[in-house]
């Protein structure tokens, strides 16, 4: 199928970002979108966690709220997708307008506040999908989050574990979302140990005995201290989670934005994230001493930036924003610089490159 972003591209852009969303996800959902036209080159090919995927680029958590275009964005070339995050009860998250577009700057700030149709819809239609003969290949993970008015926390996380252990391909805690109270309090060094132990232990107890438990990793903000980078480094690997994702979008506000659209709250992300998220990917990279997998997410606008971030110790990469001004065939242009730029520095793999630009 044609790619009919750049035609529908400026009347996207000039309707209120939500609705440019709703409108996308529909169509996708109805199978209008493009399907991504050659097989990838091989030195792109990745196994996380021991599963083979075709490509280290995937699409991050937020697009896909409610898993309803999993197998349309895979199809788009994504090597892998997490969907979410979903929180276990269905529920709205804050009032509208919550979504902006900052388009000089390639970013935009959300407050959207985890809205959600809740686990029950999110793993049925999982397991739908598990049940069809057309899916399409990669990997499928779920950003779990909790209930804006949770009475527990910790037993939010454990809830989406236990419904989706299984039914996905890796779970995402997501103790970073800046847009629901309290949500990122958990990524204190005794919180973060508590939360790990009970989702670990949720995970046992949904597939016991299981060879292969579905890996869970830990999504956490840009935001954070250097301190709080060690805490966060040591309790991970302490624990046995799979890995990390860095980062989340950030309430800070760089230079150069707009000063109207900066004062709107919110997480931001794309291109102003960019630097930031490397430099604490690499800095988890180095504490972790490449022993956990990293999913580097922020920013990622071309095949230059994902580079950039498998050489400061992603094994994998996520983009969101510059979907929203690139369209699909960013997905395949970032790829085709992504193995041009590994071929040129002398690797036959991805794999090769991870960590290889951490001093
Ligand atoms: C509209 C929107 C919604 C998002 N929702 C979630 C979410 O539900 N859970 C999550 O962990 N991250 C969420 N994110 C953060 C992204 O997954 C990603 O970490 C961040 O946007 C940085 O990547 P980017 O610069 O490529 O967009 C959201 C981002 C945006 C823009």
């Amino acid at each position: 199928m044609i790619d009919a972003f750049p035609l529908i591209r400026p009347l996207l852009l000039r309707l209120p970002p939500e609705t440019a969303h709703g409108l996308t996800v529909r169509a996708l959902a109805a199978g209008l979108g493009p399907t991504a036209p050659a097989s990838d080159d091989p030195v792109l090919q990745v196994a996380p966690w021991g599963r083979q995927i075709a490509n280290p680029i995937g699409l991050a958590a937020g697009f896909d709220k409610d898993a309803r275009v999993v197998d349309a964005m895979l199809r788009l070339g994504f090597g892998f997708v997490e969907a979410g995050g979903v929180t276990p009860q269905p529920q709205a998250g804050n009032p509208r307008p919550r979504v902006f577009r900052l388009p000089a700057q390639g970013a935009m700030i959300n407050r959207l506040g985890l809205n959600s149709a809740g686990l029950a819809a999110v793993a049925a239609r999982l397991a739908r999908r598990a049940e069809a003969p057309r899916r399409a290949p990669g990997l499928v993970g779920i950003n779990i989050g909790r209930n804006k008015d949770a009475a527990d926390p910790i037993a939010d996380y454990c809830a989406g574990v236990q419904a989706l252990a299984g039914v996905a391909d890796f779970l995402v805690i997501n103790v970073s979302s800046p847009n629901t109270p309290g949500l990122r309090d958990l990524q204190g060094r005794a919180a973060l140990a508590g939360l790990l132990a009970a989702v670990l232990a949720a995970r046992g107890k949904a597939q016991p005995g299981a060879d292969r438990p579905t890996p869970l990793l830990v999504k956490i903000a840009p935001d954070l201290a250097p301190g709080d980078r060690e805490d966060i480094a040591e309790v991970a690997l302490a624990a046995g989670i799979d890995g990390l994702v860095v980062a989340n979008t950030t309430t800070a506000r760089p230079p150069g934005l707009p000063p109207h659209l900066a004062a709107e709250a919110g997480g931001l992300s794309g291109r102003p994230l960019m630097a930031p998220s490397t430099a604490l990917l690499a800095d988890m990279a180095r504490l972790t001493g490449g022993r956990l997998p990293l999913v580097g997410v922020g920013g990622v606008a071309s095949g230059a930036d994902a580079y950039a971030k498998i050489r400061a110790g992603a094994t994998l990469v996520q983009l969101y924003t510059a979907l929203v001004y690139g369209g699909p065939r960013l997905v395949r242009e970032i790829k085709r610089d992504l193995a041009a730029r590994l071929r040129a520095d002398g690797f036959d793999s991805v794999a090769q490159a991870v960590g290889t630009g951490l001093a």
